[in-house]
Protein backbone atom coordinates (compact mmCIF):
# COMPACT_ATOMS: atom_id res chain seq x y z
CA UNK A 1 0.00 0.00 0.00
CA UNK A 2 0.91 3.55 -0.81
CA UNK A 3 2.23 5.87 1.80
CA UNK A 4 0.98 8.95 -0.13
CA UNK A 5 -2.62 9.81 1.12
CA UNK A 6 -3.38 11.24 -2.40
CA UNK A 7 -2.48 7.91 -4.04
CA UNK A 8 -4.57 5.96 -1.51
CA UNK A 9 -7.87 8.08 -2.17
CA UNK A 10 -7.24 8.34 -5.47
CA UNK A 11 -7.25 4.46 -5.53
CA UNK A 12 -10.62 4.58 -3.62
CA UNK A 13 -12.43 6.67 -6.29
CA UNK A 14 -10.53 4.08 -9.16
CA UNK A 15 -11.95 1.52 -7.39
CA UNK A 16 -15.30 3.10 -7.66
CA UNK A 17 -15.29 3.96 -10.94
CA UNK A 18 -14.59 0.76 -12.50
CA UNK A 19 -18.11 -1.11 -11.59
CA UNK A 20 -19.30 2.53 -13.63
CA UNK A 21 -17.24 0.58 -16.52
CA UNK A 22 -14.25 3.57 -16.46
CA UNK A 23 -10.70 2.75 -15.60
CA UNK A 24 -8.46 5.41 -14.34
CA UNK A 25 -5.46 5.07 -12.34
CA UNK A 26 -4.78 7.00 -8.91
CA UNK A 27 -3.12 9.52 -10.19
CA UNK A 28 -5.85 10.53 -12.70
CA UNK A 29 -8.62 10.74 -9.73
CA UNK A 30 -6.77 14.46 -9.42
CA UNK A 31 -7.16 14.38 -5.44
CA UNK A 32 -5.42 17.97 -4.04
CA UNK A 33 -5.14 18.67 -0.54
CA UNK A 34 -8.43 21.12 -0.09
CA UNK A 35 -8.44 24.73 2.26
CA UNK A 36 -12.18 24.23 2.76
CA UNK A 37 -13.46 23.95 6.16
CA UNK A 38 -14.58 20.38 6.59
CA UNK A 39 -12.39 18.93 3.82
CA UNK A 40 -8.73 17.61 3.98
CA UNK A 41 -8.90 17.19 0.19
CA UNK A 42 -11.05 17.23 -2.49
CA UNK A 43 -10.88 15.07 -5.92
CA UNK A 44 -11.65 16.46 -9.38
CA UNK A 45 -12.18 13.54 -11.44
CA UNK A 46 -15.82 14.00 -12.12
CA UNK A 47 -15.35 17.27 -13.93
CA UNK A 48 -12.88 16.01 -16.86
CA UNK A 49 -14.57 12.83 -16.28
CA UNK A 50 -17.87 13.88 -17.12
CA UNK A 51 -17.65 15.89 -20.10
CA UNK A 52 -15.42 12.81 -21.92
CA UNK A 53 -18.28 10.67 -20.58
CA UNK A 54 -20.52 13.13 -21.51
CA UNK A 55 -22.49 12.66 -18.00
CA UNK A 56 -23.18 15.91 -15.94
CA UNK A 57 -19.98 16.38 -13.46
CA UNK A 58 -22.17 16.43 -10.40
CA UNK A 59 -24.33 13.18 -11.44
CA UNK A 60 -20.82 11.15 -11.97
CA UNK A 61 -19.38 12.66 -8.63
CA UNK A 62 -22.79 11.24 -6.44
CA UNK A 63 -22.29 7.87 -8.48
CA UNK A 64 -18.76 7.94 -7.32
CA UNK A 65 -19.81 8.85 -3.59
CA UNK A 66 -22.09 6.07 -3.73
CA UNK A 67 -19.88 3.60 -4.74
CA UNK A 68 -17.09 4.50 -2.64
CA UNK A 69 -15.66 1.98 0.12
CA UNK A 70 -12.89 4.29 2.06
CA UNK A 71 -13.24 3.47 5.68
CA UNK A 72 -10.37 6.19 6.05
CA UNK A 73 -12.76 9.13 5.24
CA UNK A 74 -16.19 10.77 6.70
CA UNK A 75 -19.10 10.52 4.29
CA UNK A 76 -18.11 11.84 0.87
CA UNK A 77 -19.56 15.05 -0.25
CA UNK A 78 -20.30 16.23 -3.45
CA UNK A 79 -20.17 19.73 -4.28
CA UNK A 80 -19.84 22.82 -6.40
CA UNK A 81 -19.89 21.90 -10.29
CA UNK A 82 -18.74 18.23 -9.16
CA UNK A 83 -15.80 18.50 -6.50
CA UNK A 84 -16.08 15.65 -3.98
CA UNK A 85 -15.00 16.79 -0.65
CA UNK A 86 -13.20 14.04 1.49
CA UNK A 87 -12.27 14.79 5.16
CA UNK A 88 -9.59 11.96 6.87
CA UNK A 89 -11.51 10.47 9.84
CA UNK A 90 -9.45 11.80 12.67
CA UNK A 91 -9.07 8.48 14.13
CA UNK A 92 -7.84 6.96 11.19
CA UNK A 93 -5.33 9.98 11.23
CA UNK A 94 -3.84 9.46 14.78
CA UNK A 95 -4.02 5.35 13.85
CA UNK A 96 -1.71 5.97 11.21
CA UNK A 97 0.40 8.50 12.81
CA UNK A 98 0.86 6.15 15.59
CA UNK A 99 2.30 3.23 13.25
CA UNK A 100 5.01 5.06 11.64
CA UNK A 101 8.54 4.14 11.97
CA UNK A 102 11.86 6.27 10.84
CA UNK A 103 10.72 6.31 7.09
CA UNK A 104 7.71 8.22 7.99
CA UNK A 105 5.48 5.91 5.94
CA UNK A 106 7.56 6.38 2.74
CA UNK A 107 7.26 3.04 0.64
CA UNK A 108 10.27 1.84 -1.01
CA UNK A 109 9.52 2.17 -4.72
CA UNK A 110 8.00 -0.93 -6.10
CA UNK A 111 9.57 -0.94 -9.54
CA UNK A 112 13.10 0.87 -8.70
CA UNK A 113 14.56 2.38 -11.58
CA UNK A 114 18.52 2.65 -12.05
CA UNK A 115 19.98 6.26 -12.44
CA UNK A 116 22.70 7.58 -13.62
CA UNK A 117 23.11 11.03 -11.84
CA UNK A 118 26.09 13.60 -13.50
CA UNK A 119 26.23 16.12 -10.64
CA UNK A 120 29.03 18.35 -9.32
CA UNK A 121 31.04 17.93 -12.63
CA UNK A 122 33.79 20.92 -12.11
CA UNK A 123 36.73 21.52 -14.35
CA UNK A 124 40.29 20.70 -13.44
CA UNK A 125 42.83 23.23 -13.14
CA UNK A 126 39.82 25.73 -12.40
CA UNK A 127 38.34 26.63 -9.02
CA UNK A 128 34.57 25.71 -8.99
CA UNK A 129 32.67 28.27 -8.89
CA UNK A 130 29.30 29.26 -7.74
CA UNK A 131 27.40 27.35 -10.69
CA UNK A 132 29.36 24.12 -9.80
CA UNK A 133 28.23 24.88 -5.82
CA UNK A 134 24.45 24.51 -7.40
CA UNK A 135 24.99 21.24 -9.26
CA UNK A 136 26.62 19.65 -6.39
CA UNK A 137 23.90 20.94 -4.15
CA UNK A 138 21.58 20.15 -5.70
CA UNK A 139 22.79 16.77 -7.49
CA UNK A 140 23.39 15.78 -3.87
CA UNK A 141 19.64 16.08 -2.97
CA UNK A 142 18.41 14.58 -5.38
CA UNK A 143 20.41 11.60 -5.04
CA UNK A 144 19.55 10.97 -1.18
CA UNK A 145 15.65 11.52 -2.61
CA UNK A 146 15.87 9.38 -5.27
CA UNK A 147 17.95 6.76 -2.92
CA UNK A 148 15.75 7.15 -0.34
CA UNK A 149 12.47 6.41 -2.61
CA UNK A 150 14.15 2.96 -3.21
CA UNK A 151 15.69 4.27 -6.51
CA UNK A 152 18.98 2.90 -7.44
CA UNK A 153 21.58 5.55 -7.98
CA UNK A 154 25.24 5.74 -9.33
CA UNK A 155 26.70 9.16 -9.21
CA UNK A 156 29.55 10.39 -11.65
CA UNK A 157 31.11 13.31 -11.56
CA UNK A 158 32.19 14.58 -15.33
CA UNK A 159 35.41 16.76 -14.67
CA UNK A 160 36.65 18.40 -17.91
CA UNK A 161 39.77 17.13 -17.67
CA UNK A 162 40.16 16.99 -21.90
CA UNK A 163 40.53 18.88 -24.77
CA UNK A 164 42.41 21.92 -26.08
CA UNK A 165 42.78 23.81 -22.89
CA UNK A 166 44.81 21.43 -21.21
CA UNK A 167 47.42 21.74 -23.94
CA UNK A 168 47.62 25.21 -22.71
CA UNK A 169 48.10 23.78 -19.16
CA UNK A 170 50.23 21.30 -19.83
CA UNK A 171 53.08 23.77 -21.38
CA UNK A 172 52.73 26.22 -19.09
CA UNK A 173 53.42 23.69 -16.74
CA UNK A 174 56.16 22.02 -17.89
CA UNK A 175 57.77 25.47 -18.53
CA UNK A 176 57.55 26.66 -15.07
CA UNK A 177 59.37 23.31 -14.31
CA UNK A 178 56.43 21.93 -12.00
CA UNK A 179 56.99 18.74 -10.24
CA UNK A 180 54.44 16.93 -8.59
CA UNK A 181 55.51 17.60 -4.80
CA UNK A 182 54.36 21.74 -5.50
CA UNK A 183 50.82 22.57 -5.13
CA UNK A 184 49.37 24.78 -7.75
CA UNK A 185 47.94 26.53 -5.40
CA UNK A 186 45.87 29.35 -6.93
CA UNK A 187 44.38 27.13 -9.81
CA UNK A 188 42.62 30.26 -10.97
CA UNK A 189 45.25 32.23 -11.49
CA UNK A 190 48.01 29.23 -12.70
CA UNK A 191 44.83 28.94 -15.72
CA UNK A 192 44.93 32.69 -16.20
CA UNK A 193 48.72 32.58 -16.67
CA UNK A 194 48.81 30.05 -19.39
CA UNK A 195 45.62 32.06 -21.09
CA UNK A 196 47.90 35.08 -21.27
CA UNK A 197 50.63 33.18 -22.38
CA UNK A 198 48.56 31.38 -25.25
CA UNK A 199 47.18 34.62 -26.04
CA UNK A 200 50.41 36.86 -26.45
CA UNK A 201 53.02 34.49 -27.80
CA UNK A 202 52.63 32.47 -30.61
CA UNK A 203 55.39 30.27 -30.15
CA UNK A 204 53.73 28.89 -26.65
CA UNK A 205 50.62 29.01 -28.86
CA UNK A 206 52.03 26.38 -31.22
CA UNK A 207 53.49 24.32 -28.61
CA UNK A 208 50.37 24.19 -26.83
CA UNK A 209 48.94 22.57 -29.69
CA UNK A 210 51.80 20.50 -29.90
CA UNK A 211 51.13 19.46 -26.34
CA UNK A 212 47.37 18.93 -27.00
CA UNK A 213 48.50 16.27 -29.74
CA UNK A 214 50.76 14.46 -27.56
CA UNK A 215 48.33 14.50 -24.70
CA UNK A 216 45.56 12.58 -27.01
CA UNK A 217 48.65 9.74 -28.45
CA UNK A 218 49.72 9.12 -25.02
CA UNK A 219 52.65 10.49 -24.91
CA UNK A 220 53.84 9.58 -21.82
CA UNK A 221 55.65 12.72 -19.57
CA UNK A 222 52.52 14.76 -20.99
CA UNK A 223 50.55 12.01 -19.27
CA UNK A 224 52.35 12.27 -16.39
CA UNK A 225 51.73 16.27 -16.01
CA UNK A 226 48.57 16.02 -16.66
CA UNK A 227 47.59 13.51 -13.90
CA UNK A 228 49.45 15.62 -11.44
CA UNK A 229 47.13 18.49 -12.95
CA UNK A 230 44.47 16.22 -12.37
CA UNK A 231 44.93 14.40 -9.19
CA UNK A 232 45.55 18.35 -7.96
CA UNK A 233 42.56 19.65 -8.66
CA UNK A 234 41.01 16.42 -7.30
CA UNK A 235 42.35 17.22 -3.81
CA UNK A 236 40.35 20.93 -4.22
CA UNK A 237 37.22 19.47 -5.12
CA UNK A 238 37.35 16.78 -2.30
CA UNK A 239 38.08 19.40 0.22
CA UNK A 240 35.08 21.12 -1.01
CA UNK A 241 33.29 18.09 -0.93
CA UNK A 242 33.89 17.43 2.84
CA UNK A 243 33.01 21.19 3.72
CA UNK A 244 29.61 20.43 2.11
CA UNK A 245 29.07 16.76 3.29
CA UNK A 246 28.45 15.85 -0.15
CA UNK A 247 28.77 12.27 -1.38
CA UNK A 248 31.20 12.14 -4.10
CA UNK A 249 34.81 10.67 -4.24
CA UNK A 250 37.66 9.90 -6.16
CA UNK A 251 35.92 6.86 -7.95
CA UNK A 252 32.84 8.70 -8.98
CA UNK A 253 34.94 10.67 -11.08
CA UNK A 254 34.09 10.06 -15.20
CA UNK A 255 35.80 12.86 -16.33
CA UNK A 256 36.00 13.69 -19.73
CA UNK A 257 39.10 12.00 -20.70
CA UNK A 258 37.33 8.59 -19.69
CA UNK A 259 35.36 8.67 -22.45
CA UNK A 260 38.16 9.58 -24.93
CA UNK A 261 39.31 6.11 -25.94
CA UNK A 262 34.97 5.42 -26.98
CA UNK A 263 35.03 8.76 -29.75
CA UNK A 264 36.12 7.03 -32.11
CA UNK A 265 33.59 4.17 -31.80
CA UNK A 266 30.79 5.79 -31.42
CA UNK A 267 31.27 8.32 -34.71
CA UNK A 268 31.91 4.96 -36.85
CA UNK A 269 28.81 3.47 -35.58
CA UNK A 270 26.75 6.46 -36.41
CA UNK A 271 28.28 6.92 -39.79
CA UNK A 272 27.60 3.40 -40.27
CA UNK A 273 23.76 3.65 -39.68
CA UNK A 274 23.81 6.89 -42.18
CA UNK A 275 22.59 10.01 -39.33
CA UNK A 276 26.01 11.92 -40.29
CA UNK A 277 26.49 14.41 -42.65
CA UNK A 278 30.20 16.27 -43.16
CA UNK A 279 29.98 20.04 -43.22
CA UNK A 280 32.35 22.41 -43.31
CA UNK A 281 34.77 18.92 -43.17
CA UNK A 282 33.09 18.75 -39.90
CA UNK A 283 30.94 15.34 -39.03
CA UNK A 284 27.80 15.89 -37.46
CA UNK A 285 24.63 14.76 -36.99
CA UNK A 286 21.50 17.42 -37.35
CA UNK A 287 18.70 16.19 -35.27
CA UNK A 288 15.74 17.04 -36.77
CA UNK A 289 14.49 20.12 -34.86
CA UNK A 290 16.96 22.53 -33.98
CA UNK A 291 17.52 25.12 -36.22
CA UNK A 292 19.63 28.57 -35.71
CA UNK A 293 18.13 32.24 -36.23
CA UNK A 294 17.83 32.06 -39.28
CA UNK A 295 16.11 28.59 -39.91
CA UNK A 296 19.03 26.69 -40.74
CA UNK A 297 19.48 23.32 -38.90
CA UNK A 298 21.76 23.38 -35.92
CA UNK A 299 24.57 20.67 -36.21
CA UNK A 300 25.76 18.94 -33.11
CA UNK A 301 29.14 18.83 -34.13
CA UNK A 302 31.25 15.12 -33.20
CA UNK A 303 34.63 16.16 -35.18
CA UNK A 304 36.24 18.94 -35.96
CA UNK A 305 37.42 20.17 -39.15
CA UNK A 306 41.21 19.73 -37.60
CA UNK A 307 40.28 15.94 -36.24
CA UNK A 308 39.55 16.91 -33.01
CA UNK A 309 37.06 15.73 -30.93
CA UNK A 310 34.59 17.87 -28.55
CA UNK A 311 31.92 18.20 -25.83
CA UNK A 312 29.24 16.89 -27.72
CA UNK A 313 30.29 13.82 -28.90
CA UNK A 314 32.01 12.76 -25.31
CA UNK A 315 28.33 13.15 -24.18
CA UNK A 316 27.51 10.86 -26.83
CA UNK A 317 29.46 8.36 -25.24
CA UNK A 318 28.67 9.37 -22.06
CA UNK A 319 24.88 8.12 -22.89
CA UNK A 320 26.51 4.95 -24.31
CA UNK A 321 28.21 3.84 -21.64
CA UNK A 322 25.84 4.27 -18.97
CA UNK A 323 23.09 3.05 -20.57
CA UNK A 324 24.58 0.07 -22.83
CA UNK A 325 27.53 -0.48 -20.57
CA UNK A 326 26.48 0.11 -17.58
CA UNK A 327 22.91 -1.36 -17.53
CA UNK A 328 21.16 2.15 -16.07
CA UNK A 329 17.59 3.18 -17.18
CA UNK A 330 17.79 6.95 -16.42
CA UNK A 331 20.01 9.70 -17.11
CA UNK A 332 19.95 12.64 -15.10
CA UNK A 333 22.44 15.47 -15.63
CA UNK A 334 22.40 18.66 -12.88
CA UNK A 335 23.90 21.28 -15.01
CA UNK A 336 23.25 24.95 -15.19
CA UNK A 337 20.30 26.01 -18.06
CA UNK A 338 23.03 27.97 -20.41
CA UNK A 339 23.37 23.93 -21.54
CA UNK A 340 19.80 23.27 -21.60
CA UNK A 341 19.56 23.03 -26.36
CA UNK A 342 23.52 20.68 -25.44
CA UNK A 343 21.67 18.48 -23.70
CA UNK A 344 18.36 18.56 -25.79
CA UNK A 345 20.70 17.92 -29.19
CA UNK A 346 22.66 15.15 -27.13
CA UNK A 347 19.82 13.48 -26.10
CA UNK A 348 17.80 13.83 -29.94
CA UNK A 349 21.23 11.82 -31.35
CA UNK A 350 21.43 9.67 -28.58
CA UNK A 351 17.41 8.47 -29.31
CA UNK A 352 18.61 8.66 -33.43
CA UNK A 353 21.41 6.39 -32.62
CA UNK A 354 19.72 3.81 -30.11
CA UNK A 355 21.98 4.82 -27.43
CA UNK A 356 18.93 6.29 -25.80
CA UNK A 357 16.12 3.13 -25.95
CA UNK A 358 12.10 3.35 -25.60
CA UNK A 359 12.64 2.62 -22.29
CA UNK A 360 15.28 5.15 -20.83
CA UNK A 361 14.60 8.85 -20.29
CA UNK A 362 17.14 11.26 -20.13
CA UNK A 363 16.75 14.73 -18.15
CA UNK A 364 18.44 17.19 -18.25
CA UNK A 365 17.73 19.83 -14.30
CA UNK A 366 18.61 22.77 -15.25
CA UNK A 367 19.21 25.72 -12.92
CA UNK A 368 19.27 29.16 -12.68
CA UNK A 369 22.66 31.77 -11.70
CA UNK A 370 23.47 32.93 -8.31
CA UNK A 371 23.50 36.91 -7.93
CA UNK A 372 24.68 39.09 -6.10
CA UNK A 373 22.25 42.18 -4.17
CA UNK A 374 22.97 44.22 -7.34
CA UNK A 375 21.25 41.87 -9.40
CA UNK A 376 24.55 40.69 -11.53
CA UNK A 377 26.50 37.38 -11.18
CA UNK A 378 28.09 37.32 -7.41
CA UNK A 379 31.31 38.74 -7.50
CA UNK A 380 33.51 39.64 -4.67
CA UNK A 381 33.81 42.94 -3.53
CA UNK A 382 36.70 43.31 -5.33
CA UNK A 383 34.89 42.45 -8.33
CA UNK A 384 36.54 39.33 -8.63
CA UNK A 385 34.84 35.67 -9.45
CA UNK A 386 33.84 34.54 -5.88
CA UNK A 387 35.51 31.54 -4.68
CA UNK A 388 33.56 28.81 -3.43
CA UNK A 389 36.00 28.30 -0.16
CA UNK A 390 35.70 31.36 0.53
CA UNK A 391 31.84 31.68 0.23
CA UNK A 392 31.21 28.88 2.46
CA UNK A 393 33.61 30.67 5.04
CA UNK A 394 31.64 33.45 5.15
CA UNK A 395 27.82 31.37 5.97
CA UNK A 396 30.03 29.98 9.02
CA UNK A 397 31.20 32.81 10.06
CA UNK A 398 27.80 35.05 10.01
CA UNK A 399 25.83 32.03 11.34
CA UNK A 400 28.72 31.59 14.01
CA UNK A 401 27.61 35.17 15.04
CA UNK A 402 23.70 34.64 15.11
CA UNK A 403 24.41 31.44 17.00
CA UNK A 404 26.41 33.40 19.43
CA UNK A 405 23.35 36.05 20.15
CA UNK A 406 20.89 32.86 20.92
CA UNK A 407 22.60 29.98 22.54
CA UNK A 408 23.82 28.84 26.26
CA UNK A 409 26.48 26.04 24.34
CA UNK A 410 30.20 26.03 24.88
CA UNK A 411 32.38 27.55 22.47
CA UNK A 412 32.77 24.26 20.75
CA UNK A 413 29.15 23.08 20.74
CA UNK A 414 28.59 26.72 18.77
CA UNK A 415 30.98 26.00 16.10
CA UNK A 416 29.68 22.45 15.58
CA UNK A 417 26.39 24.16 15.32
CA UNK A 418 27.73 27.29 13.56
CA UNK A 419 29.02 24.75 10.65
CA UNK A 420 25.90 23.10 10.25
CA UNK A 421 23.48 26.04 10.04
CA UNK A 422 25.99 28.11 7.78
CA UNK A 423 26.40 25.27 5.26
CA UNK A 424 22.72 24.64 5.58
CA UNK A 425 21.42 28.32 4.77
CA UNK A 426 23.85 28.00 1.42
CA UNK A 427 22.59 24.80 0.56
CA UNK A 428 19.05 25.48 1.79
CA UNK A 429 19.11 28.82 -0.28
CA UNK A 430 20.03 27.21 -3.23
CA UNK A 431 17.12 24.30 -2.90
CA UNK A 432 13.93 26.02 -1.51
CA UNK A 433 13.73 28.12 -5.22
CA UNK A 434 12.39 26.83 -7.69
CA UNK A 435 15.38 25.59 -9.50
CA UNK A 436 15.19 26.76 -12.75
CA UNK A 437 15.03 30.38 -11.47
CA UNK A 438 18.01 32.82 -11.01
CA UNK A 439 17.99 33.86 -6.97
CA UNK A 440 20.14 36.69 -5.02
CA UNK A 441 22.39 35.61 -3.04
CA UNK A 442 21.56 37.38 0.94
CA UNK A 443 23.07 36.67 3.98
CA UNK A 444 20.28 38.46 5.83
CA UNK A 445 17.52 36.23 4.19
CA UNK A 446 19.43 33.32 3.85
CA UNK A 447 20.14 33.16 7.80
CA UNK A 448 16.80 34.76 8.90
CA UNK A 449 15.64 32.74 11.88
CA UNK A 450 11.91 33.24 10.86
CA UNK A 451 10.57 32.41 7.06
CA UNK A 452 11.36 29.44 4.92
CA UNK A 453 14.72 29.15 6.00
CA UNK A 454 17.02 26.18 7.11
CA UNK A 455 17.66 28.37 10.31
CA UNK A 456 14.24 27.80 11.14
CA UNK A 457 13.82 24.30 10.53
CA UNK A 458 16.90 23.38 12.55
CA UNK A 459 15.40 25.92 15.40
CA UNK A 460 11.87 24.11 15.09
CA UNK A 461 13.59 21.08 15.19
CA UNK A 462 16.14 21.90 18.33
CA UNK A 463 13.36 23.33 20.63
CA UNK A 464 11.65 19.92 20.13
CA UNK A 465 14.46 18.23 21.28
CA UNK A 466 14.60 20.37 24.48
CA UNK A 467 11.15 19.58 24.82
CA UNK A 468 12.22 16.16 25.06
CA UNK A 469 14.70 16.68 27.55
CA UNK A 470 12.52 18.40 29.58
CA UNK A 471 10.29 15.66 29.64
CA UNK A 472 11.41 13.75 32.67
CA UNK A 473 9.25 10.60 33.31
CA UNK A 474 7.18 11.46 30.60
CA UNK A 475 7.30 8.75 27.80
CA UNK A 476 5.88 10.09 23.76
CA UNK A 477 2.17 7.39 24.06
CA UNK A 478 -1.03 6.61 21.47
CA UNK A 479 -1.65 9.60 19.87
CA UNK A 480 -5.19 11.11 20.47
CA UNK A 481 -6.06 14.04 18.26
CA UNK A 482 -8.85 16.76 19.90
CA UNK A 483 -7.86 20.23 19.03
CA UNK A 484 -7.79 21.47 16.27
CA UNK A 485 -4.46 22.45 16.17
CA UNK A 486 -3.10 19.03 17.10
CA UNK A 487 -5.30 17.91 14.03
CA UNK A 488 -3.78 20.51 11.64
CA UNK A 489 0.06 19.21 12.32
CA UNK A 490 -0.96 15.60 12.62
CA UNK A 491 -2.60 16.03 8.62
CA UNK A 492 0.69 17.72 8.03
CA UNK A 493 3.02 14.97 8.80
CA UNK A 494 0.89 12.00 7.71
CA UNK A 495 1.57 14.09 3.94
CA UNK A 496 5.23 13.50 3.89
CA UNK A 497 5.19 10.73 1.61
CA UNK A 498 3.33 13.09 -1.05
CA UNK A 499 5.89 15.63 -0.61
CA UNK A 500 8.66 13.39 -0.96
CA UNK A 501 6.85 11.68 -4.41
CA UNK A 502 6.28 15.51 -5.44
CA UNK A 503 9.67 16.04 -4.75
CA UNK A 504 10.86 13.11 -6.77
CA UNK A 505 8.88 13.14 -9.72
CA UNK A 506 9.85 16.85 -10.58
CA UNK A 507 13.06 16.04 -9.48
CA UNK A 508 12.28 19.36 -7.60
CA UNK A 509 13.87 19.73 -3.84
CA UNK A 510 12.29 22.88 -3.03
CA UNK A 511 8.50 21.00 -2.64
CA UNK A 512 10.05 19.22 0.26
CA UNK A 513 11.31 22.57 1.57
CA UNK A 514 8.05 23.98 1.50
CA UNK A 515 6.47 21.26 2.93
CA UNK A 516 9.36 21.08 5.87
CA UNK A 517 8.47 24.45 6.38
CA UNK A 518 4.98 24.27 6.60
CA UNK A 519 5.17 21.57 8.99
CA UNK A 520 7.24 23.62 11.35
CA UNK A 521 5.05 26.19 10.88
CA UNK A 522 1.97 24.15 11.78
CA UNK A 523 4.46 22.81 14.66
CA UNK A 524 4.79 26.14 16.45
CA UNK A 525 0.89 27.18 15.87
CA UNK A 526 -0.04 23.25 17.85
CA UNK A 527 3.23 24.58 20.38
CA UNK A 528 1.09 28.17 21.24
CA UNK A 529 -2.01 26.07 21.99
CA UNK A 530 -1.71 23.22 22.76
CA UNK A 531 0.80 22.83 25.94
CA UNK A 532 2.22 19.89 25.84
CA UNK A 533 4.58 19.91 29.33
CA UNK A 534 2.18 22.67 31.43
CA UNK A 535 1.36 21.07 35.04
CA UNK A 536 -2.69 21.39 33.60
CA UNK A 537 -1.94 19.31 30.83
CA UNK A 538 -3.29 15.76 31.63
CA UNK A 539 -1.00 12.68 31.41
CA UNK A 540 -2.57 11.17 28.40
CA UNK A 541 -2.64 14.36 26.59
CA UNK A 542 0.96 14.72 27.44
CA UNK A 543 1.85 11.83 25.56
CA UNK A 544 0.06 12.13 22.82
CA UNK A 545 1.36 15.82 22.00
CA UNK A 546 4.77 14.63 22.65
CA UNK A 547 4.71 11.62 20.24
CA UNK A 548 3.38 14.40 17.70
CA UNK A 549 6.45 16.35 18.58
CA UNK A 550 8.80 13.02 18.05
CA UNK A 551 6.95 12.80 14.78
CA UNK A 552 7.63 16.39 14.17
CA UNK A 553 11.09 16.06 14.50
CA UNK A 554 11.69 12.94 12.94
CA UNK A 555 10.26 14.70 9.29
CA UNK A 556 12.40 17.46 9.74
CA UNK A 557 15.42 15.82 10.83
CA UNK A 558 14.67 13.28 8.09
CA UNK A 559 14.02 16.09 5.46
CA UNK A 560 16.71 18.24 5.86
CA UNK A 561 18.65 15.27 5.58
CA UNK A 562 17.24 14.64 2.57
CA UNK A 563 19.05 18.17 1.60
CA UNK A 564 21.79 17.53 2.46
CA UNK A 565 21.03 19.53 5.78
CA UNK A 566 22.31 18.76 9.30
CA UNK A 567 19.88 19.13 12.22
CA UNK A 568 21.61 19.73 14.92
CA UNK A 569 19.38 18.86 18.68
CA UNK A 570 21.37 21.78 20.40
CA UNK A 571 21.70 24.95 19.12
N1 LIG B 1 32.35 20.56 -16.84
C1 LIG B 1 31.17 21.16 -17.40
C2 LIG B 1 31.09 22.64 -17.03
O1 LIG B 1 31.71 23.06 -16.08
C3 LIG B 1 29.89 20.50 -16.92
C4 LIG B 1 29.74 19.06 -17.33
C5 LIG B 1 28.34 18.61 -17.24
N2 LIG B 1 28.13 17.25 -17.61
C6 LIG B 1 28.14 16.78 -18.85
N3 LIG B 1 27.92 15.49 -19.02
N4 LIG B 1 28.30 17.53 -19.90
O2 LIG B 1 30.41 23.38 -17.71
Amino acid sequence: MSGDITVLLGQRVADALAPLGVEITPDEALIRPSTRPGADYQCNVAMSLGKKLGRPPRELAQAIVDGMAAPEVEAPEVAGPGFINLALRTDWLAARLSSLDDRVGVVPAAEPRRFALDYSSPNVAKEMHVGHLRSTIIGESLLRLLRFAGHEVVPHNHLGDWGTPFGMLIEHLSELGWSGDHTIGDLNGFYQEARKKFDADPDFADRARLRVVALQSGDEPTLALWRDLVEESTRHFAKVYELLDISLTPSDIYGESFYNPYLAEVITEMEAQGITAVSDGAVCVFPPGFANRDGDPLPLILRKRDGGYGYPVTDLATVRYWIRDRGMTDLLYVVGTPQAQHFQMVFAASRMAGYLGPGNTAVHIGFGTILGEDGKTIRTRAGGTLKLVDLLDEAVQHAAALVKERSSLDADEQAEVARAVGIGAVKYADLSGDREKDYTFTWERMLATEGNTSVYLQYANARIHSILRKAGESAPGEIVITEPAERALALKLAQFPTAIAAAVEGYAPHKLCLYLFETATAFTSFYDSCPILAATTPEPVRRSRLALAVLTSTVLTRGLGLLGIEAPTRM
